[in-house]
């Protein structure tokens, strides 16, 4: 995944400095090109001799220097060809300087010159990393498409234990290949028109009262915007989750099951697949008050009807287009979706636990019509929505 990629290793001055030898030295063994850039204080820390043998290349260390790159503004032509550039360890210092625009030195310049991806493995004393002007920083960064990786808890060099240990170098590294297989991917359903459906929809008793589920509506959202990334058209039918719309998505909002039941079929033709993340209403109420429901003795039967079951109506009419379900469940999770599956007409069910429906990560099995069930491991949803993708490619 690496081989062959020019990596810019970005080393700042903290005791864990010494660990960017092993990141050069397991870089190098993946056969990636590989650059180190040392701020100052990183200096202290380990030397340039010992990095310039590890990667075989020379180490940038100013910022005006002709001999050590070659080339009269190395962060400048470096910048242009790295694939990906690693900071590690990241201290509060370098975090700061980047969330702040400031370029400095040869890293801070080559970083903010750079357009490709960067990830950074922060390492810090505990308080430091809790501090929220650090805290504010990585938001800042991460808003703008910053990678993180880590810290993690231990024993640090001033003695505590606690946040702020760097990540371990596989780690770094399994992230980084992780990047690179986004990447890859990114053309993979280019051209296809997919519908996705997310969130609960809210069946209205009156103006303030509504019947709804726990529904997030992140695991739609998380599909909607890996598929677009991965070249898709994508139109997401969503109730309403306070989600903001993912770029470059059509989105249409709705509220109750049968709106969104008249915007699926409105929106159908066409499509090659179908994913219904969407939690509808089984039920609404028979009537809805149009003034405030006022309370009026000690109890109060609520008549509910069905609402038409969309995915079922899709299963029916569907010609050449990939179905593709959701069941959230409390019990008997394989049996009761592969129910589902035959009874629906579906392709492809996703099954979760209903226990993951206002988590960031999520724990799924996708069975098949064809009877193959493969589970997922628990990971952040967007993951488990491009192994979704992966799996209608499959189909
Ligand atoms: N679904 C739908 N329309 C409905 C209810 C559900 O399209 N009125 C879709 C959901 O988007 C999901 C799938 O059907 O993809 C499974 O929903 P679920 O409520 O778990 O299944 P049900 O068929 O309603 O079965 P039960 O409520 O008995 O579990």
């Amino acid at each position: 995944m690496l081989k062959g990629k020019t990596i810019i290793v970005g080393v700042t001055g903290g005791i864990a400095a010494f660990k960017a030898c092993d990141l050069v030295s397991t870089l190098k063994k993946l056969e990636a090109e590989v650059w180190v850039v040392m701020t100052r204080s990183a200096r202290e820390f380990v030397t340039p001799l010992t990095l310039r043998t590890l990667s075989q290349n020379p180490v940038i260390t100013e910022l005006f220097s002709e001999d050590e790159y070659k080339k009269p503004v190395p962060h400048v032509s470096l910048a242009e060809k790295a694939d990906l550039i690693i900071i590690a360890p990241a201290t509060a210092n370098l975090i700061g300087k980047i969330a702040g625009g400031i370029a400095d030195d040869a890293l801070t310049t080559t970083i903010m010159t750079a357009k490709c991806p960067k990830l950074l493995a922060p390492a810090m004393n505990t308080n430091m990393w809790e501090n929220p002007i650090v805290q504010k920083n990585l938001d800042a960064l991460k808003s703008l498409g910053y990678h993180f990786v880590g810290p993690i808890e231990g024993r640090l060099a001033c003695g505590t234990v606690g946040l702020g240990k760097m990540a371990e170098i596989a780690k770094i590294i399994r992230k980084a290949e992780g990047l690179f297989t986004k990447e890859v991917k990114s053309a993979d359903l280019s051209g296809m028109k997919i519908l996705i459906t997310a969130g609960a929809t809210r069946e209205a008793i009156d103006p303030i009262r509504f019947i709804s589920n726990r529904s997030s509506g992140k695991m739609g959202y998380a599909i909607a915007t890996a598929a677009q990334a991965r070249g898709a058209e994508v139109t997401l039918i969503t109730g309403p989750t306070g989600l903001p719309h993912p770029p470059g998505v059509k989105v249409i909002e709705v509220q109750t099951a049968e709106e969104m039941r008249e915007e699926v079929m409105k929106h159908r033709p066409g499509q090659k697949a179908i994913i219904m993340a969407a939690a509808v209403a089984d039920y609404r109420p028979a009537v809805t008050f149009w003034q405030k429901f006022k309370k009026d003795g000690e109890s109060y039967n609520l008549e509910l009807l069905k609402t038409a079951d969309i995915l079922a109506e899709l299963g029916k009419l569907k010609n050449g287009s990939y179905l593709i379900g959701f069941a959230a469940e409390t019990n008997n999770h394989l049996e009761n979706a592969k129910e589902k599956l035959e009874r629906k007409n579906l392709d492809l069910i996703v099954v979760n636990d209903a226990a993951a429906f206002e988590a960031e990560e999520s724990e799924v099995h996708l069975i098949e019509r064809s009877g193959s069930v493969t589970p997922l491991p628990r990971q952040k949803k967007h993951l488990t929505a491009h192994q979704i993708l992966d799996a209608i490619l499959r189909l």
